[in-house]
């Protein structure tokens, strides 16, 4: 154990006596999924400290926010959050609460925070998630505020971590950063030049997860289809003969344990036939590929330096259809990238409608200052495009159900994850293909591989029965 987390650990020894109860800690992620696994990361390090991790960052005695700022709205959440908090503090003074994530890492957000909220008491960025506990006891020791932002990585790649949100299933980063610029898009700037992991310590990782129980794996990275392309890895060492990722896949299917394999997100330019084969013969290869489109006009996704067009990702889609029967493609839309006519959005519609996606998620051009894009004009009235992105839901949320209802009648498998939010006598998981079922049976169920008998469905969701 480090010395700061040693220290921290006195720290709450003491309060935890003073108090005559335990110390609570409370994460809030916004975001992806890097973003919930970085959580993960923190928790795991508030547990060596001695906190008890709680849902409700309310009753906290120690609060992070772990911020988005991939569009407008995710930023709006921060500062709401930051709002509540004030008063939350103001009845818990020895309250200790920290923002770090992308938005903490953005130019000049982090200081603007600590000059605006001054009940925030540390943050921190992409780059040094590692550096908490010394933020943390620094902020502890001196009252006062601590913030640290770097402006790239040193390299260090943090241990995985050994709790996770279901202990069923493991995160795992192949890669961190982004090297694709999309115009419009802010990641690049807040997590890096893409880099990869050593393949072994990948392999090491998802052994270790495995051996604690996980039986369904997730690989993550911006593009996971570059893995080990930039020469870039982590550690700073050089790698003798780096692997691409197909042949990664391969070998995490080689892991004893995992029975699921899953994978995001894929950048259409960079998904190889070597990939669509691995997905189509590996058993453990879940059949279900995230493929963001963004949009459906070759000229739009030129503006938005995407490097494919229209015919390219719709001969994608073809061919990892044909080549993989059942898979499920889900993809990311954005509606009123700057200068889309209607002409541009219609291409749109008619690639929703010829791919058939079985998951759309659906955003509206968000301006984030510093990218390429932030500089172009925009004819589109803010009300021509919100018509745009309710009639894209017309077109693609039919399309889903009619996906859905093609698997009432077929058994599934389904990794039983808890109570369903909507109805708590249901249990919820995912299907192979990331179906999200809602089905009956006993509540022992969770954590396994269930089969269930699909029996109806719904836009956003499938229901069924244990199968006796
Ligand atoms: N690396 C992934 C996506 C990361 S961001 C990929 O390339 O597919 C997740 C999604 O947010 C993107 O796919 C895009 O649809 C959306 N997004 C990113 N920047 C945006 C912006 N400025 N406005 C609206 N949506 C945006
Ligand atoms: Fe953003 Fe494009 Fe990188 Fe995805 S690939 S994170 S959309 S820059
Ligand atoms: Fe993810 Fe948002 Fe950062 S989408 S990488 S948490 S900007």
């Amino acid at each position: 154990m480090d010395y700061s987390t040693e220290k921290i650990r006195e720290y709450i020894n003491a309060r935890e006596q003073a108090a005559g109860r335990p110390m609570l800690a409370c994460v809030r992620t916004f975001g992806c999924q890097m973003n919930a696994h970085d959580s993960e990361k923190l928790e795991a390090m508030l547990i060596d400290m001695g906190y008890k991790l709680i849902d409700d960052e309310r009753r906290a005695d120690l609060a992070i926010i772990n911020t988005c700022c991939v569009r407008g709205n995710a930023e709006n959440k921060l500062y709401g959050h930051l709002g509540i908090m004030k008063g939350v503090k103001s009845a818990n003074p020895e309250m200790k609460l920290a923002v770090c994530g992308c938005m903490a890492q953005a130019n000049g957000a982090a200081e603007a925070i600590m000059r605006n909220y001054r009940h925030v008491d540390v943050i921190f960025g992409t780059f040094n998630l590692h550096r908490f506990p010394e933020l943390l006891l620094s902020a502890i020791e001196s009252g006062g505020q601590a913030i640290d932002i770097w402006e790239g990585p040193d390299g260090t790649d943090l241990p995985a971590p050994g709790h996770r949100h279901f202990e069923k299933k493991a995160s795992v980063n192949i890669m961190y950063g982004c090297d694709n610029f999309c115009s419009y898009c802010i990641v690049p700037y807040v997590r890096g030049r893409e880099r990869s992991r050593p393949a072994a310590d990948i392999l090491d990782e998802v052994r270790r997860a495995a051996g604690g129980g996980a039986a369904e794996v997730m690989l993550l990275g911006q593009n996971v289809n570059s893995y080990g392309q930039s020469g870039r890895f982590t550690g700073g060492g050089v790698h003798e003969k780096p692997i691409g990722f197909a042949e990664l896949l391969n070998k995490v299917c080689d892991i004893d344990g995992v029975r699921r394999i899953r994978f995001m997100t894929s950048h259409p330019k960079d998904l190889s036939d070597e990939l669509i084969e691995t997905v189509r013969i590996q058993p453990k290869v879940c059949k279900h590929v995230h493929l963001p489109v963004q949009s459906g006009s070759s000229r739009i996704l030129g503006l938005m330096n995407r490097q494919y067009n229209k015919e390219g990702y719709l001969t994608l889609a073809k061919r990892l259809k044909e080549r993989v029967p059942g898979i499920a493609l889900t993809t990311d839309i954005i509606v009123g990238f700057p200068g889309e006519t209607e002409a541009d959005f219609e291409e749109t519609l008619d690639l929703a409608r010829q791919v058939r996606f079985s998951g759309v998620f659906t955003f509206i051009y968000s301006k984030r200052p510093g990218t390429p894009a932030a500089v172009l004009d925009d004819p589109a009235a803010p009300g021509e495009i919100k018509r745009r992105f309710d009639r894209l839901l017309s077109v693609v949320n039919p399309i889903i159900l009619e996906e859905n209802k093609k698997h009432i009648g077929r058994t599934l498998s389904v990794l039983a994850e808890g109570a369903s939010a909507a109805d708590p006598a249901l249990l919820t998981g995912r299907a192979d293909d990331n179906s999200l079922v809602h089905f009956a049976a006993d509540p022992s169920a969770v954590g396994q591989f269930i089969d269930v008998n699909i029996t109806g469905c719904k836009t956003f969701y499938l229901i069924g029965e244990e199968a006796k």
